[in-house]
């Protein structure tokens, strides 16, 4: 094999050098140059002669013929939703998540399904022996035959395997221990990662063949992370989760074939991964009903409402600064909401601690999670429960107002789906739809007339 030349390229200032050197002669910045593999002259498309063969031809936008994307479904619902349908062929998919989260083992069981779908899959574990996968795939209960598993880092070899098998869907395990030849850095170097994934990405789209890397979120940050990783490829999963607790949430960042904020809920069981096929009601499996400062919203996710309940707690602070803190929420929201609070309501909460959580690990994002919010605070504040059938939807304004939020009626769906038997939601909201039978929709203008309806006893 030929070796071919690499250079180190300075990522701030696009300095060359043949030599690695810590500190750059071009911006005099320190450890930016990295490992780059030299494209060569001959094979390079754009040179500027005119014996150009397959040279591209602008098109009239009305003459390319739209044809839908055939996709390969999973058996899993979950994961095709975030992919925004199944797999795309020729596409490669990053897989991103804290070590140990569960990322080969839901990707073994994706392989394991389509294989059983008679579809051939390559299963490559840089990381474990196929010694170590069988015992995986004993676990999960695989059987199929169609399933080739391959201990490999080399990427070289990894390449002509795929060619040999031809298989309909490939996994790549992790990127962080994949190498080519041609780089001299260490596997798991920017320089490695990133010349590994462009060769992957020119694999997936010459053959057509769907390709799924994993790649470790280090806690150090984005160096040789997935992050540097996200532009190069087609779509980014993220696979999240507290490891102590069961559930792991799949989440879309980036999707070329769909869209992205779709998120995919699994529980994590002894014999692998199980879909959750309803998560509002495993959210709000452990709700202490009746208690001050808890309230439920129904936030979208994606383009599924999910109803969560948000619990604030609201203490006299002993010393100094009182403090404010968020989990599973935008932590400048909180002290937003308690000074409208303060200002619209009158609730003197300027020398009390305020502590809001999400419950159920999720992380919401929507402006529509707003009044729910505020309310808990003033539940927690007044000590006083808010029934334990209610719902709050709407963004609050700096003036107290409640705005209006999006897909009003299906989040009103789901409410009445589980049973909750009142929704407090903006005003401006109320035309144009049908309110589902057995609940009620009550429209508020201001943050005070929420409270008066919702801690009203
Ligand atoms: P793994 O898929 O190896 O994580 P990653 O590839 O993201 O590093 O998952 C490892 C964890 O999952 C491990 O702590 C054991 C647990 N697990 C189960 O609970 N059930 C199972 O069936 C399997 C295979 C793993
Ligand atoms: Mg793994």
């Amino acid at each position: 094999m030929v070796k071919r030349k690499t250079k180190y390229v300075c990522q701030e200032c696009g300095y060359e050098s043949a030599k690695w050197m810590g500190k750059c002669p071009g911006c005099n910045s320190w450890n930016t140059l990295v490992e780059e593999i030299e494209a060569s002259s001959t094979t390079s498309k754009h040179t500027v002669n005119g014996g150009m063969k397959n040279l591209s031809k602008p098109e009239k936008i009305t003459a390319i013929q739209s044809q839908k994307e055939p996709r390969i479904t999973t058996s899993m619902m979950e994961l095709n939703r975030v992919l925004g349908g199944g797999i795309v062929p020729g596409s490669l998919v990053l897989v991103g998540g804290d070590p140990g989260i569960g990322k080969s083992t839901l990707l073994l069981q994706i392989s394991s399904q389509l294989a059983d779908k008679q579809l051939p899959v390559l299963y490559i574990s840089g990381e474990e022996s196929t010694r170590q996968t069988k015992l995986r795939a004993d676990r999960l209960g695989v059987t199929s035959n169609l399933l080739y598993v391959l201990s490999e880092t080399n990427l070289f070899d990894i390449a002509k395997h795929i060619n040999e098998i031809q298989p309909s869907f490939v996994v790549v395990d992790s990127i962080q221990t994949i190498f080519r030849e041609e780089v001299s850095s260490a596997p798991g170097s920017v320089s490695q990662v990133r010349e590994s994934t462009s060769e992957l990405m020119k694999i997936a789209k010459t053959s057509g063949i769907p390709i799924f890397i994993v790649g470790h979120v280090t806690k150090e940050g984005a160096i040789a992370g997935p992050r540097m990783l996200e532009h190069m490829v087609d779509a980014v999963l993220y696979f999240e989760g507290e490891r102590h607790h069961m559930y792991r949430i799949l989440r879309g960042v980036k999707n070329r074939f769909g869209s992205t904020n779709e998120m995919g809920i699994f529980e994590m069981k002894e014999e692998g991964l199980k879909e959750v096929m309803n998560p509002s009601e495993i959210f709000l499996e452990e709700r202490s009903q009746g208690a001050a400062g808890s309230t439920v919203v129904a936030s979208m996710e994606g383009t599924r409402p999910v109803l969560v309940e948000i619990q604030a707690l609201i203490s006299p602070t002993s010393f100094g600064n009182p403090r404010r803190m968020a989990t599973g929420v935008d932590s400048s929201r909180v002290p937003l909401l308690m000074a409208v609070l303060e200002k619209r309501v009158g609730l003197m909460l300027q020398n009390q601690d305020a502590y809001i959580k999400v419950a159920g690990g999720v992380k919401l994002d929507e402006p529509a999670i707003d009044l729910a919010i505020a309310v808990s605070i003033a539940s927690s504040f007044r000590d006083q429960a808010t029934l334990p059938e209610d719902i709050f939807i709407g963004e609050v304004g700096l003036t107290g107002e409640i705005r209006r939020v999006s897909r009003i009626e299906q989040r009103v769906q789901e409410a009445a789906k589980l049973g909750f038997k009142r929704v407090i939601c903006p005003m401006k909201n109320l035309d144009g739809w049908t309110v589902p039978q057995n609940i009620q929709v009550v429209g508020v203008n201001t943050v005070q007339e929420a409270l008066d309806t919702g801690l009203a006893r």
